[in-house]
């Protein structure tokens, strides 16, 4: 990784995570226990990819971090709910994410599921207070509200993970597959970087070209994680390691192999650079992290 994309994420990181701090309750009162949880695991230690998109989106077409903050806060808050229900027992039943217990081994079933509830509609008080507060475009974040709602629920998110349940053990089609993480990932890294560009005030045309990149890369995202469930070292990603293949996981490397995944994950970092190609050096960091996205070892 460059030195320069290497200090741009360590960067943005920081700026989102003093933001989250901001946004976030203290735990008090009778309901403390969840307001614990959600603080548990939204501050366990992930990369905050979707909100560093949501950044790097706006900054392709001359915007700032400044712009889309609360959004992107907002995007973190909910991949952070759907981490805590992914690793339920009745669903992935992971006992270790970030090197950490998960949330229900801490906190216990019942308040991790309501820790996701919790996040997940918070995400949604964010965004809407950021239009009650302050001076943004109404329309354009209506129309970001709109496309993270969507990509977060069953055309998106949630309608990939439940494929991704039901077909647990199966030998589908590869079409399956790609269904399974174009939308139990793809779709909300695409609305990620997607957002930040609109709310920006990218163009029509702009925002199309992102969003494209953003599924290709929101797929590779998920190739990679599949591979590094195989490869990867366990200290470093902070989760089991092989429990895709115990659980009879639908991934990439099932389906297709490692060597013909890693083929695909590159053709897809190739055409989500192509897809930028309208875009001046403003758009340079996009490119590095999608070059990223397929090295990462974490
Ligand atoms: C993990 O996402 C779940 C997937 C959709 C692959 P990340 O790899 O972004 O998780 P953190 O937040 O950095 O831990
Ligand atoms: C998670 O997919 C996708 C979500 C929407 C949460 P995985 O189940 O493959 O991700 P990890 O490996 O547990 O992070
Ligand atoms: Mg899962
Ligand atoms: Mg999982």
């Amino acid at each position: 990784m460059s030195k320069r994309i290497e200090n741009y994420l360590e960067d943005r990181k920081t700026l989102i995570e003093e933001a989250l701090k901001k946004f976030m309750p203290e735990p008090s009162g009778l309901a403390g226990d969840v307001i614990s949880a959600m603080n548990y695991s939204l501050f366990a230690g992930g990369k905050r990819i979707r909100p560093i998109l949501c950044i790097a989106g706006a900054e392709a077409v001359g915007g700032s971090a400044d712009d889309v903050l609360p959004v992107a806060c907002a995007i973190e808050l909910i991949h952070s709910y759907s981490l805590i229900h992914d690793d339920l027992p009745i669903m992935d039943n992971d006992d270790l994410r970030r090197g950490k217990p998960t949330n229900h081994k801490i906190f216990g079933e019942a308040v991790a599921l309501l820790a996701g509830d919790g996040l997940l509609t918070l995400a949604f008080n964010l965004m809407a207070g950021y239009g009650v507060d302050e001076k943004v475009e109404k329309t354009a974040l209506l129309r970001v509200i709109d496309l993270i709602a969507s990509a977060a629920g069953y055309k998106g998110m949630v309608g990939g993970q439940v494929v991704d349940i039901s077909y647990e053990g199966k030998n589908p089609e590869p079409a399956v597959v790609e269904y399974i993480h174009t939308h139990k990932t793809g779709a909300m890294i695409a609305a990620s970087v997607t957002a930040g560009t609109i709310l920006a005030g990218g163009s029509e045309e702009e925002a199309k070209s992102i969003n494209r990149y953003g599924q290709q890369i929101g797929l590779a995202f998920q190739i990679a994680d599949d591979i590094l469930n195989i490869e990867g070292d366990r200290r470093a990603i902070g989760k089991e390691i092989g429990s895709d293949k115990v659980r009879g996981k639908i991934t990439y490397p099932s389906v297709f192999g490692i060597t013909e995944s890693k083929n695909i994950q590159k053709r897809l970092i190739d055409d989500a650079v192509e897809s930028l190609k309208r875009f001046n050096e403003r758009a340079e960091t996009l490119r590095d992290l999608a070059r990223y996205i397929i090295k990462r070892k974490t």
